[in-house]
């Protein structure tokens, strides 16, 4: 069946490996990525399918109720997987605002634009789609039962809920209560009751998934485990917060790529799905395994950069510890993750070692260059 797919945020990390997958699988697809280009996407993320018959870009801004309505009404576009986002909490500590303007009105922009075209056709909302992607962190923090009673080990799947169980038996469900506690999650939290508003009132056929931490290549070395692959690769110090005893979750962006795919087909409207990987680890753990990898990947002695750690003053509101609890998901659409996490967090480590020049494009700014260039010339 030939869709026509708006894939909002896909030249960031998530979405780059989302439209990848889209555009790959499915070519009688029209996938159109629209990204504003902040510092955050990059389009050398897509360089490999760029080319694509079924590929376009549209450099626009979510907030721009016009172009996007245009645009919905130009290219006859029937979905939505809705990534856009102000994604980092040190950032949002900083400027909330903007997180506040991208996030919340920028999704409302979309929901609007969406709804005055959808609602102008014969057929209305039958066969429409629009999928929200959030985060787990609109559910706030959980308890750590034993910070210090348990190691993080490199897991089989197995051994994995063992060590799920170890830190706490809370875990995230789809009907917790909302928490949020920085103004990036108090900012996505807005936007999924935005979407849920936009079912309940009018019968918007929406969609909202909440994941876990995702980890992988392409990220924006900000986030913690790009941004201490290439510290510990140039042997520079590692910022970790407070004790480093916070846990989070982690799955492999690829695998969240796949749950987006299940449910944008195949899940049921009006319903949230959780996504995670049950695979926690206390933050000052997966250093301690950044810091092996990189050290065996680039031949230097065992343990030779564990010197690199650095304890720093703690995020403001940096919460505790995060463990979705994704059997729904699993139960209902049949995903599971495919990758353990060794298998993950290798391949994560090596692409970030072997694609040296995109990070230091990245780092250095060059990359906005690149892609202003690139675009002009299109
Ligand atoms: P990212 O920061 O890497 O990418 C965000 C993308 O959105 C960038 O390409 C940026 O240019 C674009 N963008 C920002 N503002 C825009 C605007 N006003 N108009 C158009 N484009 C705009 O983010 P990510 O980590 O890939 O996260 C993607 C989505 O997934 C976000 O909604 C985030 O809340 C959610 N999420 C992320 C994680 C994670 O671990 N990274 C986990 C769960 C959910
Ligand atoms: O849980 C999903 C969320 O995961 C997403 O919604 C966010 O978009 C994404 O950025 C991520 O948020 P976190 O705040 O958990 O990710 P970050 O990589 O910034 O930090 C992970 C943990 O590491 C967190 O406990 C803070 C800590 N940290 C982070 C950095 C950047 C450090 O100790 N030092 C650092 O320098």
């Amino acid at each position: 069946m030939k869709r026509s797919i708006i894939i909002t945020g896909g030249a960031g990390f998530i979405g780059s490996h989302v439209v990848r997958l889209f555009v790959n699988k499915y070519p009688e697809y029209d996938i159109i990525n629209v990204d504003k280009l902040t510092y955050a996407g990059n389009l050398a993320n897509l360089k490999d399918i760029e080319d694509k018959p079924n590929y376009s870009f549209v450099k626009a801004d979510i907030c721009d109720f016009d172009t996007i309505y245009a645009l919905m009404q130009e290219r006859k576009v029937d979905g939505i997987i809705h990534l856009a986002a102000e994604s980092h909490v040190d950032r949002s500590i900083k400027d909330p605002f903007t997180f506040a303007k991208t996030n919340v009105m920028g999704t409302l922009s979309m929901l609007q634009a969406a709804k005055l075209y959808w609602e102008s056709l014969p057929e209305k909302w039958e066969g429409k789609r629009f999928y929200h992607i959030s985060t787990d962190e609109v559910y706030g923090a959980l308890e750590l039962t034993d910070p210090d009673g348990i190691e993080s080990p490199f897991t089989t799947k197995a051994s994995s809920a063992q060590h799920h169980q170890a830190y706490g038996s809370e875990f995230f469900l789809e009907t917790t209560k909302y928490n949020p506690h920085s103004p990036y999650s108090a900012a996505k939290a807005s936007s999924d009751h935005f979407v849920r508003a936009f079912h309940d009132t009018y019968g918007m056929p929406t969609i909202v998934t909440n994941c876990s931490n995702n980890y992988g290549p392409y990220q924006f070395p900000e986030k913690l485990i790009p941004l201490f692959i290439n510290n510990i690769r140039h042997r520079k110090p590692l910022p970790v917060y407070g004790t480093g005893d916070n846990v989070r979750d982690w799955l492999f962006v690829e695998d969240h790529a796949r749950a987006i795919d299940t449910i944008f087909h195949n899940g049921k409207v009006a319903e949230t799905y959780n996504i995670g990987g049950f695979n926690e680890w206390k933050n000052i753990d997966i250093i301690k395994v950044l810091i092996s990898t990189v050290d065996r990947l680039l031949g230097r002695p065992e343990g030779a950069d564990l010197d690199l750690i650095t304890y720093v003053t703690d995020r403001a509101g940096h919460d505790k510890r995060y463990a979705i609890d994704s059997r729904k998901l699993q139960r209902e659409l049949g995903w599971e993750p495919s990758l353990q996490f060794e298998e993950g967090i290798e391949k994560t480590v090596k692409w970030y070692l072997d694609n040296q020049e995109w990070m230091d494009n990245v780092t250095s700014g060059d990359y906005l260059k690149y892609y202003e260039e690139m675009y002009n010339n299109r």
